[in-house]
């Protein structure tokens, strides 16, 4: 075992989501390691700001203005992203929203179907076009950030909850279609203090310091999430696939 396994350099890594939070801790953590990224978010001056942070650290960057939540976009997404760079390696399906709704009953019919279009439906088509392409070229590695409340759902948030579960059922049909030249894994995240967490209550979030609440006591920072993500991608991770990976600070 060497840490060369976890060397990313000549890869190309697609990050949804990857000018904040979790996302852009990837995107950094992956051109550190070597890799040159594609930034894919709704807003392009961010996803701009993120590419020159990027490029900061001597690798290339890519920005696309992308809402994954649109089908029918995603195929200029790939197309733009595979001919600027000659391929894709790595696909992270991160993008994703957790709006809360008054009740379950009160869930809108807009709310429910936008949550699923950003955190399953969006990256269901991502994966399988770029599945296709890596699965007929060199193949490659593709990772669904997930959620702890696919498996701990809450009333509050059941489309997400839901939308979360699916990713992960995804995530193993995926790793069987696209297989063995592809891998497909996911991480259940737990609550990182990132802009979702500015939502929460100072309640919600001392939950989770205490030693009920979780094993660690505290939130993740962002930056935590990269090693992870790295190992997933990554030759270390050769014979791992269509699995969850946990990363939640020991969620009970
Ligand atoms: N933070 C947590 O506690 C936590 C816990 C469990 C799971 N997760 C999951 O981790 C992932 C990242 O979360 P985060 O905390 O880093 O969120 P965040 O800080 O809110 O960042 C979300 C990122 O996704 C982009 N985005 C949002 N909607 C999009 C859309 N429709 N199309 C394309 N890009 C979109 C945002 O950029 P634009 O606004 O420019 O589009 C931003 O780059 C999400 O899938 C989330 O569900 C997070």
């Amino acid at each position: 075992m060497s840490i060369q396994l976890f060397d990313m350099t000549g890869k190309v890594v697609l990050i949804t989501g990857g000018s904040r939070g979790l996302g852009l801790e990837m995107a950094k953590g992956f051109a550190r390691a070597g890799a040159d990224i594609v930034i894919a978010s709704r807003k392009l001056d961010a996803c701009e700001a993120a590419a020159r942070e990027i490029e900061a650290l001597g690798r290339r960057a890519l920005p696309i203005a992308t809402h994954v939540g649109k089908w029918a976009t995603l195929e200029a997404l790939v197309e733009t992203a595979w001919s600027h760079f000659g391929k894709i390696d790595v696909l992270i399906n991160n993008a994703g929203m957790s709006p809360v709704a008054p009740s379950i009953v009160e869930t809108s019919e807009a709310l429910f179907d936008k949550v699923i279009e950003v955190n399953l439906k969006g990256p269901f088509r991502l994966a399988a076009l770029l599945g296709t392409r890596m699965a007929a070229g060199e193949g490659g590695s593709i990772i669904n950030i997930s959620s702890t409340g696919a498996i701990r759902p809450q009333p509050h948030s059941a489309p997400y909850a839901a939308a979360k579960a699916g990713l992960n059922a995804i995530t193993t049909a995926f790793a069987f279609e696209y297989g063995p030249k592809v891998r497909v894994n996911c991480i259940m995240a737990g609550p990182f203090e990132t802009d979702i967490a500015k939502a929460w209550s100072d309640e919600e979030k001392a939950a989770y310091t205490i030693k009920s609440g979780s094993a660690l006591r505290r939130l993740g920072k962002p930056d935590e999430i990269v090693a992870a993500a790295l190992f997933l991608a990554s030759d270390g991770a050769a014979y791992t696939t269509g699995t969850m990976v946990r990363v939640d600070g020991g969620l009970p």
